[in-house]
């Protein structure tokens, strides 16, 4: 069951599946319960803020300062939050936002958040802003925004209800959200562990001192007082009006390199360690640690203090923001270089290069849709939690399709299929008496497929990344007419489920290593998204999903069986039933892990 990729299937299957009607529809008296004032479904955890940007709200440039853009979009995501926990709620983190567009004086600001999952204590909100432009009625897109709320009741701890995701756009972020949790979780530990292994070159030596602009000459320090307006009604200062205040001195440190008005592009994921109360001394500090030839980093730090103890300093939140400046045609203009502080400056300029790497690579990877990711990514330290990231998320983004159509059945086993514009995808089901744990165990060893599907002639496990991540080498047999055997390498990403009702989740995909290079005896083979998808039915009882995208390469082999020519995706799957049934005792000591 390897799918090889290399062209793109249309949507000539569309005749053969269309009589059919859709699995995954909600069911109408649910439907009917989320209606609202006939307007149509509404997640019950939505509001909406909207804004007109009036001239104080402005910046130097006469465009609506990110400060009170982050304000207004911290405010509403907290709405959101505690609609659903229905407690008081405080920001825990933002994940990167990049900015796509300024907004002017006069234009409104539209501002949705939505809850797209509940943890224990904390939920995932998404955050979505755009612009309109009343006399012309465009809008545009300004920027998307997940942030962390972690609800609080004085005395006990939270534990906060599921959020049921009911179209495919919630089931898809609700699936994710989970993934990117995990990827927030470790956010600072990965970073710190990048940095130590990016080999960034030291240029400074080698720049023209005439055109440099010293560190030191950027710095600001500020302080703000905490008053009763910055905080909810339990005095905890909002964690949009400190994002403002970081903002600010950061603008003004990048205006001093540029001696010009700076526009923010973005601002990387950040963690409030720690609460701030009414009555708290905040000092921010912020200077420009590298120029690059269109873009800085400014890194802002944040520390509280009461007045009876001004010595005892809290850190509240460290950022990095990266400006441009724009010239007329809202192009950006060069910067100055800039000439770092010896000692700890020269550290920060070295860590906002390596930064700035990591960002584009992390940028491309988990941006990409799964259709748009390249095949052959490279896996190297520097992308790994990024790729084992998309790998899962591509699968869960594949499950939670709205449109999967029952396509045929055969000895309870189901198969679906799910055509879109570019890609063509299947899934076959069944439920197997066997511990979803055990099954998860069994088939997330790559080693013991050759076992149950005759398409995995060999496999190797090159690496075992971590516990949850192993790259295979796989041989596969020349299949369709093909005159040489494939051969793959794997990425396999595993996940448990993260609370009741998720899936046990092995996803796969292809990357490139330069120790298992294509060679003349193999055809290369390349697997875009596929993997399985377990449920737990009940004791002993799971319901297997393997799932699919994409086939071209084999994509007379794939249709021969989807269009019921042939009966080998069943009887590979049977086998499969048969592989977990034979084996469903045999690592039983480990299942108290999982
Ligand atoms: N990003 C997202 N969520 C995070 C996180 C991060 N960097 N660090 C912790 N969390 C989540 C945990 O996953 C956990 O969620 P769960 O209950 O759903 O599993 C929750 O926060 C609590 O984690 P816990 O380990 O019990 O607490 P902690 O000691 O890590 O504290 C905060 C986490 C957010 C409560 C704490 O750092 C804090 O109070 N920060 C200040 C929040 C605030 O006041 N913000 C407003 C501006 S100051
Ligand atoms: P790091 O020094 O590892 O970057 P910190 O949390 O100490 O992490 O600081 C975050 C950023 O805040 C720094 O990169 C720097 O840009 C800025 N910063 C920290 N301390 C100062 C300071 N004393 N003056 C000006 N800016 C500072």
């Amino acid at each position: 069951m390897i799918q090889n990729v290399g062209c793109h299937l249309r949507r000539g299957l569309a005749s053969v599946f269309s009589s059919r009607t859709s699995r995954k529809s909600i069911p109408r008296a649910e439907e009917e319960d989320t209606m609202v004032g006939g307007e149509g479904y509404r997640n019950p955890t939505e509001v909406q803020m909207s804004q007109l940007v009036l001239p104080c709200h402005t910046n130097q440039r006469g465009e609506l300062s990110i400060g009170q853009l982050l304000k207004w979009i911290d405010t509403t995501a907290c709405l959101s939050a505690e609609k659903h926990a229905g407690c008081p709620c405080v920001t825990a983190s933002m994940d990167d936002i990049y900015f796509e567009h300024t907004i002017s004086v006069g234009q409104v600001v539209n501002i949705k958040a939505k809850v797209n999952r509940a943890f224990n204590s904390s939920m995932e909100v998404g955050i979505q802003v755009t612009s309109e432009d009343l006399c012309s009625e465009k809008q545009w897109s300004v920027c998307k925004a997940l942030a962390t709320f972690v609800a609080h009741r004085e005395l006990s701890k939270v534990k906060l209800k599921q959020v049921i995701p009911r179209t495919e756009e919630e089931k898809t972020e609700h699936g994710v959200a989970a993934e990117r949790r995990r990827m927030r979780l470790v956010y600072a530990d990965t970073i710190k562990d990048l940095l130590a292994h990016c080999a960034i070159q030291d240029d400074v030596g080698s720049r023209d001192c005439s055109h440099m602009v010293p560190a030191e000459k950027t710095r600001v320090e500020s302080v703000e007082l905490v008053l009763p307006p910055h905080a909810n009604h339990q005095g905890n200062t909002f964690g949009g009006q400190i994002m403002a205040w970081m903002e600010n001195v950061a603008t003004i440190a990048a205006s001093r390199l540029c001696r010009g008005h700076p526009t923010l592009k973005a601002i990387e994921m950040f963690h409030f360690r720690g609460p701030s109360q009414v009555g708290d001394r905040l000092v921010l500090k912020a200077i420009v640690n590298n120029a690059f030839k269109h873009s800085m980093e400014v890194g802002v730090c944040v520390e509280a203090y009461r007045q009876e103890a001004e010595s005892h300093r809290r850190h509240i939140n460290s950022a990095f923001m990266t400006f441009v400046v724009l010239g007329p045609d809202d192009q950006p203009l060069k910067l100055p270089w800039i000439k770092p502080q010896p000692g700890e400056g020269e550290r920060r300029y070295r860590e906002a290069s390596a930064r700035k790497k990591i960002r584009l690579d992390r940028k491309y990877i988990v941006s990409c849709k799964q259709a748009e990711v390249p095949l052959s990514v490279p896996w190297d330290p520097s992308n790994q939690v990024y790729l084992s990231y998309n790998n899962v998320s591509s699968l869960k983004m594949l499950v939670a399709k709205d449109n999967w159509v029952l396509s045929s059945e055969s000895g309870q086993v189901c198969l679906y299929t799910l055509e879109e514009d570019k890609f063509f995808s299947f899934h076959m089901e069944m439920v197997v008496q066997v511990d979803a744990a055990q099954a998860f165990i069994l088939l997330s060893d790559l080693r013991r497929r050759p076992e149950w599907d005759k398409h995995y002639r060999n496999v190797e496990l090159v690496q075992q990344v971590d516990e949850d991540d192993a790259i295979y080498h796989v041989i596969s047999p020349a299949l369709g007419g093909d005159t040489k055997p494939r051969d793959f390498v794997i990425l396999a990403s595993r996940r448990k489920p993260c609370d009741n009702g998720d899936p046990y989740v092995i996803a796969l995909r292809s990357v490139t290593l330069p120790t298992h290079r294509e060679t003349p005896e193999y055809q290369r083979g390349e697997t875009l998204c596929s993997g399985f998808c377990l449920w737990r039915e009940g004791d002993q009882l799971t319901k297997v999903s393997y799932y699919s995208q994409a086939i071209p390469g084999l994509l007379n082999y794939v249709t021969t069986n989807v269009a019921g020519l042939s009966s080998e995706f069943y009887t590979t799957f049977k086998a499969c039933e048969h592989f977990l049934l034979d084996n469903r005792n045999d690592l039983a000591p480990s299942l108290q892990t999982l």
